[in-house]
């Protein structure tokens, strides 16, 4: 009897990981050269994404670094493109970069609103685009996985273009699985709860601009409390779902939205 282990595996498999510089990102691009993947490790922090290819390849695995924006259109391209010249095709592409930023409605800019729809709903549209396009091209029948928020469920205030953001990232999902689906090709999402990774960073700031651990500390605890498993979680453990998602072993899931928050409805 075949082991069902061996479907988690991604040996032989090339993987674009964006945001792979920090957080859940960079766990994902570790995970999955654990997993025998060859990874192209995309972030606009190159040094970022630099330190992450060195601990791949100082763990054995391979790994090559893409600087790009996931804003623009061109830089996603590019960094797709690379991954096929490295390493002669592409399997899954993984879009977990992101920013957060809290502004009320009133005080919304149009700097802001382009920005963070640029990075989380135009990123997602061009990560899209370019991982069937290169799928389709090789034949492959690969995974698409997307970064959303419990945001989506659970909107709160000052997060308006996040949210809107994420939840068109999810609804895009369901599109680009039913339109990519008759090439064996999967999309589906991730909508992490309270994940401790830099994005929790903006907590510790007061109106001063003055930075605090203690509070980022605070807000985690504050988390962990109204959790139903008393706790936050882990880039590692959002990256086993990816691992998940990009794997053999989630041959039957698409279009998708898969939770990993302990069970938190997110009520901030
Ligand atoms: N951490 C959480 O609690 C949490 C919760 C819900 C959703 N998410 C989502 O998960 C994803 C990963 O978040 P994280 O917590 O790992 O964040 P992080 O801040 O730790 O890492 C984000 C990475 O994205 C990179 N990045 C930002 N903008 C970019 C751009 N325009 N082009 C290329 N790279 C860019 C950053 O340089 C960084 O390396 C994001 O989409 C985020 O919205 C995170």
């Amino acid at each position: 009897m075949p082991n069902q282990l061996e479907r988690f595996s991604l040996e032989g498999r090339a993987a674009l990981v964006t945001g792979a510089g920090h957080g859940i990102g960079r766990a994902i691009a570790i995970s999955f050269a654990e997993a025998g993947a060859r990874v192209v490790a995309v972030d606009r922090d190159e040094e970022a994404a630099s330190s992450t290819r060195d601990t791949i390849v100082a763990a054995g695995g391979e790994c090559t670094v893409a600087q790009a924006d996931v804003s623009r259109r061109a830089d996603v391209d590019a960094a797709a493109q690379a991954c096929v010249d490295a390493y002669g095709r592409l399997d899954s592409v993984v879009n977990a970069a992101g920013v957060i930023k809290l502004m009320s409605l009133a005080d919304l800019t149009d700097e802001t609103l382009q920005e963070l729809l640029g990075i989380h709903l135009h990123g997602a549209f061009y990560t899209t685009q370019a991982g069937l396009r290169l799928m389709r091209a090789n034949g492959t029948r690969g995974s698409i996985i997307h970064f959303v928020s419990g945001a989506i469920d659970h909107p709160s205030p000052t997060l308006s273009v996040y949210t809107a953001a994420k939840a068109g990232v999810a609804a895009l999902t369901k599109v680009a699985a039913m339109e990519a689906g008759g090439d064996g090709i999967r999309v589906n999402a991730i909508a992490p709860g309270a994940i401790r990774t830099n994005m929790g960073r903006r907590h510790g700031y007061d109106a001063e601009g003055n930075f605090d651990p203690v509070k980022v500390d605070q807000f985690y605890a504050d988390r962990a409390k109204e959790c139903p498993l008393q706790t936050v979680g882990e880039p590692e453990e959002v990256a086993l779902m990816a691992l998940y998602l990009a794997s053999d072993a989630a041959r039957f899931v698409t279009g998708q939205t898969l939770r990993i928050n302990g069970g938190s409805q997110m009520p901030w």
